[in-house]
């Protein structure tokens, strides 16, 4: 999947974060499916985490910025997907992941679209109620 204006949140810096993370996870993808070793899957993860987090502290600013309704719901929605890759980041580490390629791919797409598709475009809908 790619970046639509579908996705967009009225706020640049928002949309330009997203599409980097959409970009990052897309590059990752296709290298997991060249084959990753077990280390170089948890370099990607952890690159993966670090830009999710920043985006997320960033996006959290945002929302304080422009008040944003239910602003708490959606932080600890944050908390918890943090704590989601983190965990399957432990499971490859570990060497417990008992994933596919195709399931890490639908996995991580999963965990990445649904939010932005169903919580950060509240984000718009807020700065364009009447
Ligand atoms: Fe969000
Ligand atoms: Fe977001």
């Amino acid at each position: 999947m790619s970046w639509k204006e579908i996705l967009s949140t009225d706020v640049t810096s928002v949309d330009r974060q997203h599409q980097l993370l959409i970009e990052t996870a897309h590059d990752f993808f296709v290298r997991i499916h060249d084959g990753l070793s077990r280390g170089e899957m948890v370099v990607g993860l952890d690159q993966l985490i670090t830009l999710v987090s920043e985006h997320f502290d960033h996006e959290e600013r945002v929302m304080r910025n422009i008040a944003l309704p239910d602003l708490a719901t959606h932080a600890h929605l944050h908390r918890s997907l943090l704590e989601e890759i983190r965990e399957f980041r432990e499971e490859v580490a570990m060497g417990t992941n008992q994933r596919s390629a195709a399931d890490i791919e639908h996995f991580l797409n999963v965990w990445l679209y649904r939010h932005i598709v169903e919580e950060d475009v509240k984000i718009s809908l807020h700065l364009n109620r009447p």
